[in-house]
């Protein structure tokens, strides 16, 4: 095996696709983008290889500035920008091989697919894993397919809520629907039935007191007995599966009671729906865990809540693209070669990626560093809580965490215009943070546009920690003082 020496082309011509984009080439690729979404900021390169700072060059000015990244991009650089560790790995994998077809096994495949069913929780544990080059949608229709072919006699699935699955055209039907902000269509709409998501924040059964995740000490849990309508009987077809996020993300960082996941255990084996849960920007290790709950849960509270399939995607591929699905062993069916198979689907790069990080996070104990920090910044949120009216909840363990802007505590009224003034602000000031998903009615009214969510690599420092912080409470008072203008 030998290093890289380019053979035809040189070096610095290689290396300049990368590192720079002149003005000319920004104004073609302006003309040529189908995408009409791209934002002003070309992102060239980590600060250092491993850091949540990343440097940016200004489409229009050319200012090249250091901006700190509480996105993660898509909520996905568990550890920074350009990782060295798992670049190393990478490389190593670049000058053996880069592509085999779906069928061939290559060692990052096999590795991989044994890792994730040895740390696989509760019913999932020594499951059957599929893997695929793109990310969560396809890790969810991986799930529906196996989930038709268990359940052949059943094919409609509950989805919730807010939910958000992705953006194939059978996922964005799965997901809550955003009309007229997508102007498709829905695709098999006759496989999927929406329920109301539990949301102790808003309760529907108006309980005024759930806060940062927890459900009114009154509430009676009557959200779970409009769940249990559809899995008996309500919905238009036969369930084959529940699908769920666990803490929905994209929808506002609102997660399932404990409670309600324990009692829907219970009807789904009644009904034998099969239950799936979308890990996809929670699991493995944003909230400080593998498997967000439900390793929480069977530690804190000794209840296996554990799902029949779980899906991954986002840090699982250690910065690359990489989907992942694992089913319960006692699923006993397998998909045959044309079920499930993509070109790059056993890409070996992405699994050599997504297993040198599980490393680095282990070594490193970067889950603990996010759960350390996670605190750290919930804390001083909670301080600004006191201050600021706006601020109505605060969501989430670990580096998963949410904010919801309100009018007024006492109200619980989205704030309205507050959520895009400060995502404009902080650019400004050099940090990123990230919006939720809005409601989006059929005239275009949109609502629950609200949310802001900090969620930045998990290797930050305490002190990087505290900066967010007070980036934080400097953009809310500068993004106030803009409104109060206009
Ligand atoms: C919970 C959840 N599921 C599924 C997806 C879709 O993943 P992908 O965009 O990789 O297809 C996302 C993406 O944000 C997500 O947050």
């Amino acid at each position: 095996m030998t290093d890289f020496e380019p053979k035809i082309v040189s070096k610095e011509e290689l290396s300049r696709i990368s590192a720079e984009v002149n003005p000319e080439e920004l104004l073609l690729f302006d003309n040529h983008c189908l995408s009409a979404h791209y934002e002003d900021k070309v992102l060239i390169e980590a600060k250092e290889p491993g850091s949540p700072w990343v440097v940016t060059k200004d489409i229009k000015t050319g200012e090249r500035t250091e901006i700190i990244d509480c996105t993660s991009q898509n909520w996905t650089l568990a550890l920074g920008f350009a990782h060295p560790d798992v670049n190393y790995a990478v490389a190593e994998q670049m000058k053996r091989i880069t592509h085999v077809k779906s069928s061939v096994v290559s060692p990052a495949r096999a590795k991989f697919v044994n890792k994730l069913a040895e740390l696989a929780p509760g019913r999932l544990k020594d499951g059957r894993v599929h893997i695929n080059n793109s990310g969560g949608s396809l890790a969810i229709e991986a799930a529906i397919k196996l989930a038709l072919v268990a359940r052949k006699d059943a094919d409609q699935f509950l989805v919730f809520r807010g939910g958000y699955h992705g953006n194939t055209l059978a996922m964005l039907t799965a997901s809550q629907p955003i009309h007229t902000i997508t102007r498709f269509r829905p695709f098999g709409v006759d496989r999927f039935v929406r329920c109301p998501q539990p949301y102790c924040y808003r309760c529907m059964w108006n309980y005024k007191n759930g806060l940062y995740g927890q459900k009114d000490p009154q509430c009676n849990l009557e959200c779970f007995e409009l769940i249990k309508e559809y899995l008996t009987g309500l919905s238009s077809a036969k369930l084959a599966g529940v699908i769920l996020e666990v803490w929905q993300a994209a929808g506002g960082h609102i997660p399932f009671p404990p409670e309600v996941l324990v009692k829907l255990r219970e009807v789904c084996n009644q009904e034998k729906i099969l239950i799936i849960y979308d890990e996809s920007q929670t699991g493995v290790w944003r909230t400080g865990k593998y498997f967000t709950l439900t390793e929480k849960y069977e530690k804190e509270l000794g209840l296996d809540l554990s799902p029949d399939i779980m899906c991954f995607t986002k840090a699982i591929g250690g910065g690359f693209p990489l989907g992942a699905m694992i089913a319960s062993p006692k699923i006993r069916k397998r998909f045959t070669p044309s079920e499930d198979h993509t070109t790059f689907s056993s890409t070996p790069i992405g699994l050599t990626a997504g297993l040198a990080a599980f490393k680095v996070i282990e070594k490193g104990k970067f889950n603990e560093n996010c759960e350390e920090r996670g605190k750290q910044i919930t804390k001083r949120l909670k301080e600004l809580q006191e201050k600021y009216e706006v601020i109505g909840d605060i969501r989430g363990p670990g580096l998963f965490i949410g904010i919801e802007l309100v009018e007024n505590k006492e109200s619980r009224e989205p704030h309205k215009g507050l959520l895009n003034e400060m995502l404009i602000e902080a650019v400004r000031q050099n940090i990123f943070f990230g919006p939720s998903m809005p409601y989006v009615s059929g005239t275009g009214n949109m609502s629950m546009y609200n949310l802001i969510k900090i969620k930045p690599p998990l290797i930050i420092t305490e002190e990087e920690a505290d900066y967010i912080c007070d980036k934080f409470e400097s953009v809310l008072k500068e993004s106030l003082n803009n409104i109060n203008k206009k």
